[in-house]
């Protein structure tokens, strides 16, 4: 990748997601959420703060990085990668504080009422930088992105209609309680599913050394997605006109979202095959746990939908935590080893010894901690679905655990601590800004 096209605000939104994982852990242990027990004000911010903090900010920091570089052209209006960020760190903080207007908290109904606004301006903002290079012609390899911004201005749509219908605007009467489930298919199945989808293929074809190829299989997945999200949509549009989602719809979504992920998961398999890398790395081991928790969570899809309870509650918490946050999780130690080679070691390539990107990082402590997270996941999900509320919050202890474990991980890898001293440079990367001296020739991009 060469380092003009990197972001210079990839670190922020990543330390950014980080804190917000530690945060709505921080709230889970405490006991906000639980079994049959997440409809609270608290437990609701606590869901939004991994939800939007952490998964949507990840995805989008990464998306704003790799977009360009997977559509193979500069990246597009780069300044506005930190007020993006800004406006996501305050829509984040502001929803999650406004659910407690629920609890009773009269003062942060303001917080609640402005939040949606600071969303769309985070995403609008993410989007402008992101959609004109998904309109380029190369860049039919991230179907599955562009299929997942409509699944974010859906959810986001979604969101907000009921943010102020519990506010007492009513603005879609219908969409309470009904659109719930709706809202969760668009935020979990749609935008950041089809998100991770989009970006792994080539990711995972780069870290493996194989070729992308799979033409007609990547093809049956965009069809699908699009079916599939095509009918969510609908679902919505007839729940606000005739107040109800006609069971056909259900029974049809029942059989496309294992289907999709089936179709998904095959393509994934065959990039496995054809990798020449005999022994691959840790991020790709750990990717490979994250999409068992993906088939599991499909498999999970048909009862969460049909019976609801203790059955969508583990289908969304393998979802979020085993899927989407391993895999987010074991790739952020890669991406981010990657990126700090690149910023440290790129310019001395064949003026002086440099180190490879691996050795930056320490493989056994990633492997632990990914290990402690892809236990607490299971059995988190296993203690969801047999409503036993005290294994829940050990699960959610060692997922405490892990996330601290990998944030310091990550602190090293870009404090080079991992390096024989004598090969650090005197001076070190920035951890989480870009460095204050000069811009970057990302900055230029567009503005030279
Ligand atoms: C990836 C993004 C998102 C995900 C995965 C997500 C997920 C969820 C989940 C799981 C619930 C239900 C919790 C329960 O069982 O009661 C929920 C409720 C809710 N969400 Fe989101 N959400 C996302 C984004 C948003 C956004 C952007 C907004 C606002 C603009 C929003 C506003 C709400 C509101 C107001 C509720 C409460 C509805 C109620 O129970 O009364 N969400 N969301």
């Amino acid at each position: 990748m060469p380092a003009k096209q990197l972001s210079r605000w990839t670190m922020a939104w990543f330390g950014a997601a980080l804190l917000f994982l530690l945060l709505s852990l921080t709230l889970a242990l405490g006991g906000a959420v639980g079994p049959s027990d997440w409809s609270r004000g608290v437990g609701l911010a606590g869901v939004h703060l991994f939800t939007l903090g952490w998964l949507c900010l990840a995805m989008l920091g990464a998306l704003i990085q790799f977009v360009p570089v997977l559509a193979a052209r500069p990246p597009v209006l780069p300044v506005l990668a930190l007020p993006a960020l800004l406006a996501g760190i305050g829509g984040t903080v502001a929803l999650a504080t406004g659910f407690l207007w629920l609890d009773g908290h009269e003062a942060v109904r303001g917080a609640f009422l402005v939040a949606p606004v600071l969303l769309a301006v985070a995403f609008g903002l993410a989007a402008a930088m992101i959609v004109p290079l998904l309109l380029v012609r190369a860049s039919h390899k991230l179907a599955e992105v562009q299929l997942a911004l409509v699944a974010l201005a859906a959810l986001w749509a979604s969101g907000a209609a009921m943010t102020y219908n519990l506010s007492g605007i009513d603005l879609m009467p219908a969409f309470l309680p009904d659109g719930l489930g709706l809202h969760v298919l668009l935020g979990v199945a749609g935008w950041l599913s089809l998100a991770a989808f989009g970006v792994s293929y080539t990711l995972f074809a780069m870290f493996l050394l194989a070729p992308e190829g799979g033409a007609a299989l990547r093809l049956a997945v965009r069809l699908a997605a699009g079916l599939t999200l095509g009918l969510i949509l609908l679902a919505g549009m007839l729940l606000l006109v005739q107040g109800v989602v006609p069971a056909v719809l259900l029974w049809c979504l029942t059989a496309l979202l294992p289907a999709v992920v089936a179709l998904y998961l095959a393509e994934v398999a065959r990039i496995w095959r054809l990798r020449r890398r005999a022994d691959p790395e840790g991020n790709m081991r750990w990717s490979r746990v994250a999409l068992a928790f993906l088939g599991l969570a499909a498999l999970l899809a048909g009862p969460a939908l049909w019976l609801g309870g203790r059955w969508a509650e583990a289908a969304i918490f393998v979802a979020l935590v085993g899927w989407l946050s391993l895999l987010t999780l074991a790739q952020m130690v890669k991406i981010v080893s990657f990126l700090t080679w690149i910023q440290v070691f790129a310019p001395l390539i064949g003026r002086a010894p440099v180190p490879l990107v691996h050795h930056l990082t320490d493989p056994r402590a990633t492997t632990r901690w990914l290990s402690l997270w892809g236990g607490g996941g299971a059995v988190g999900g296993l203690a969801l679905l047999l409503v036993q509320p005290l294994v829940f919050r050990l699960s959610v202890a060692a997922l405490l655990l892990a996330a601290l474990g990998l944030g310091a991980e990550l602190v090293a890898i870009r404090r080079l601590s991992h390096l024989d001293p004598q090969k650090r440079p005197a001076t070190l990367p920035p951890v989480i800004f870009p460095a204050p001296d000069k811009r970057s020739a990302h900055d230029h991009a567009r503005t030279a």
